[in-house]
């Protein structure tokens, strides 16, 4: 990789999730960048598949490497490759993301609502017959977008203390993860209270949410009515970001919300594309030395939590 002319040391990045959507694309635009990525997808053929088409436009340092965020002993074969084939890593991208609801999706398009209505969360009424809570949905969402992150990053922890270049950790969030969206102040407090924010603390949430899911009083809870497990999922995501960028200062670790990008996760209801997706993510994993870390992006530019 050349930077002003100099020869600067090759990166290693692994991306979650990245067999499509704003996951292939962020490897496709590290990859174009100079940077050594390791794809990773739940599922060989459609990981290889994703491999090769990267390869085809001569993106030849791209790897494959099997990675369920679900599953330990997946996490744990991934690290042990990572660290005898490069013996460290510097970017970590944790962009897997389960949407935690069943959809009709055919309801859902034929409703054809505008993204404005759709961001603002005005939508919710609209939504209620065709996107459903449930709580098999809503467990697999914090097990994904949570405990996942949290099982990946735990595990390659030990590789990116040994970046030489200065280690990058990414957190793949959401706009329905900003504090505002949630009705209450209490949990509102409780996530945004940095300086005692912890892992037991946001398990304790997280356990609180699904609780009050099968009790039928997310209302009640103060919890968001919007895609209320992605969004408490994110909202924990975040509030981890805060937490590790804390003990790690010698790393950059922020989250960021892509945009509203055209993709399955959405059922397609998004209007940006997955180049303009990625530009966010891109530009966490390839800061500075020196740059932000714990903080919040929407897109390209810092955000309020
Ligand atoms: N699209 C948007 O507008 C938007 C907005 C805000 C945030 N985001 C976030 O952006 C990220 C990427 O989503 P996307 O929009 O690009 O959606 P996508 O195209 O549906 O991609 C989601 C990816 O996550 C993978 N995944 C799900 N569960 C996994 C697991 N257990 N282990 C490993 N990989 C798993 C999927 O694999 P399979 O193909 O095997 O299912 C897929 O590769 C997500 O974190 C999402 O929350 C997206």
């Amino acid at each position: 990789m050349e930077v002003n002319g100099k020869q600067s040391p090759e990166k290693y990045a692994v991306v979650t999730g990245a067999n499509k959507g704003i996951g292939l694309e962020t490897v496709r635009q590290l990859a174009s960048q100079g940077v050594t990525v390791v794809l990773t997808a739940r599922d060989e053929k459609r990981g290889i598949d994703a491999t090769s088409s990267l390869h085809k436009m001569g993106l030849t340092s791209v790897v494959f490497h099997q990675l369920d965020v679900l599953d330990p002993i997946s996490i744990e074969s991934l690290a042990n490759f990572i660290r005898d084939r490069f013996g460290r890593l510097d970017i970590l991208v944790n962009n897997a993301g389960a949407s935690g609801v069943v959809v009709d999706e055919a309801r859902l398009r034929a409703l054809n609502i505008d993204p404005e209505t759709w961001l603002s969360g005005k939508a919710i009424n609209m939504i209620q017959e065709v996107i459903k809570t449930t709580y098999e949905k809503a467990e697999e969402c914090l097990n994904t977008n949570y405990f996942g992150v949290r099982r990946v990053t735990e595990a390659l922890l030990p590789l990116l203390q040994l970046s030489t270049s200065g280690a990058r950790i990414v957190n793949v969030s959401s706009l329905r993860s900003e504090l505002r969206r949630i009705r209450s102040e209490e949990l509102r407090n409780e996530l945004n209270d940095i300086e005692t924010l912890n892992e037991e603390k946001l398990e304790a949430i997280l356990k609180r949410f699904l609780h009050d899911l099968k009790e039928h009083r997310l209302e009640a809870g103060g919890w968001s009515l919007m895609l209320p497990t992605y969004s408490i999922s994110k909202a924990t995501l975040n509030a981890y970001t805060r937490v590790l960028a804390k003990r790690y200062p010698n790393m950059l670790i922020n989250c960021v919300h892509p945009g509203y990008v055209n993709t399955d996760l959405n059922w397609h209801t998004g209007p940006m594309t997955v180049e303009e997706g990625a530009r966010g993510p891109v530009k966490c994993a390839l800061l500075p030395n020196g740059g932000p870390t714990g903080y919040y992006y929407d897109q390209t530019e810092v955000a309020g939590f």
